[in-house]
């Protein structure tokens, strides 16, 4: 679960071209459950219609110190008594000159003046307003009394000339936030690949073979890993699940897309979970036309598919982890496959049990570690809970090993 969900955050949107990205910040931010206000400038609303900001948080935006139809009490005092947090994004060097000198000449600048909580600005301007002397003052300045900054990276900006004054991306601005917050990010700038969902092994043009796999374990997984400040690359055979923001994501369909998929990728990657239920088998000579009820009944000829987990260990130094669905002796085939296909740890689910496994919210199951021979069972829970509590356990494992190696 994620730090910001239940939290309410005031998104403080300033006159810059970069004000259309902060529909994606309000986007992400809800999507952690965070109640989203937005609060905009004069000139921010120039930039970007306010409708689009209400619609996107389910609230009336606010603009006006004065608005003409005034409530009973002050909008801004009220609001610093219910807020955990207040990003602005894109903040122009006027919004950061006016919170260096206490300027409060509108709702917004009046506003972070009277809260008192964790703020984090995204500048974005022209390269030469943002290497301007009094702006980097006054960055110097509001960063000495705790204001978190996100520096604009370097690109090609509105005006089309190219240098710094791009706004962050959406994403690392709500990152920072989490972090800000007190989120837990052990999984920092590591990289990881995660497997989900099913296969489809194509019989002819319209119809496969495939499994009642739903992706939701490996997608949990992979949100999970993102919040905690990993770099996660989710290959997903198809599932009706929307990408996991945040990710590269790559779709596939085939057990060999996703070997050719996962076998580019492994070199690079610190941690691989293989969640995906790839298809054992697949059609060995698939028609190329759609099969025809009239005539004989087929007669379909299966042949393996590649063990993608199994050929991992020689070409990547990842922490390697897989999934075992078991129905009898879950135990012995879990450590068999711990084994048998050189992985460093593994996690026993059951097919056969009426709460867990494939296409259900919740999971249980053990996760086995080849190096400590530990098992760590976990009781039933949902599948978001679950897999926060199995990257623990690897992040465990894995510190435990690279200390060893000194
Ligand atoms: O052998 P079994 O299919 O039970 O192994 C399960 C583990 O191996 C899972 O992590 C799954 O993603 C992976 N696997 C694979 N390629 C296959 C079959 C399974 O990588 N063809």
């Amino acid at each position: 679960m994620s730090i910001l969900k239940g939290k309410n955050i005031l998104l403080g949107v300033t006159g810059s071209i970069a004000a259309y990205k902060a529909c994606e910040i309000v986007r992400l931010l809800t999507k952690t459950g965070a109640g989203v206000q937005v609060m905009m400038t004069h000139s921010g609303t120039r930039m970007i219609g306010p409708a689009t900001f209400a619609a996107l948080s389910g609230r009336d935006v606010l603009t006006d110190l004065f608005p003409k139809t005034p409530k009973a009490g002050l909008e801004h005092i009220h609001l610093a008594e219910t807020l955990d947090a207040i990003i602005v994004a894109p903040a122009t060097a006027n919004i950061i000159a006016k919170t260096a000198h206490g300027i409060a000449d509108d709702l917004l600048s009046t506003t972070l003046l009277a809260c008192d909580v964790p703020k984090l600005f995204a500048p974005a301007m022209n390269f030469r307003m943002w290497r301007n002397e009094a702006t980097q003052s006054n960055i110097a300045v509001i960063k000495q009394r705790g204001v978190s900054i996100i520096d604009p990276t370097h690109g090609q900006l509105a005006s089309l000339a190219v240098g710094e004054g791009r706004m962050a991306e959406p994403q690392t601005i709500v990152d920072a936030l989490q972090k800000l917050l007190g989120g837990k990010q052990d999984y920092y700038g590591k990289r990881v690949l995660i497997t989900a969902g099913p296969t489809r092994e194509p019989i002819d043009p319209v119809r496969f073979l495939s499994n009642r796999s739903s992706g939701k374990m490996g997608y949990a997984l992979a949100a999970a890993a993102r919040e905690r400040g990993a770099e996660v690359t989710l290959i997903s055979g198809p599932t009706a699940l929307e990408p996991v923001a945040g990710c590269d994501f790559i779709a596939v369909e085939t057990a060999e897309e996703m070997e050719k998929q996962v076998r580019e990728k492994a070199p690079d990657q610190e941690l691989i979970i293989m969640a995906a239920a790839v298809a054992d088998f697949r059609i060995a000579h698939p028609e190329t036309q759609k099969m025809k009820r009239e005539g004989s009944t087929p007669i379909l000829k299966l042949e393996p598919n590649p063990d993608i987990l199994r050929k991992l260990r020689p070409i990547t130094d990842a922490y390697l982890v897989g999934f075992a669905l078991e129905m009898e002796e879950g135990r012995k085939n879990a450590l068999q496959k711990l084994r048998e296909k050189n992985l460093d740890a593994i996690f026993l689910n059951y097919a056969d049990r009426a709460q867990s496994g494939f296409d259900k919210e919740t999971n249980e199951g053990i996760l086995f570690f080849k190096d400590s021979e530990k098992e760590i069972p976990f009781e039933l829970q949902s599948k978001n809970s679950l897999a926060h509590r199995i990257l623990t356990a690897i992040r465990n494992e894995m510190s435990g090993r690279e200390k060893r190696k000194g």
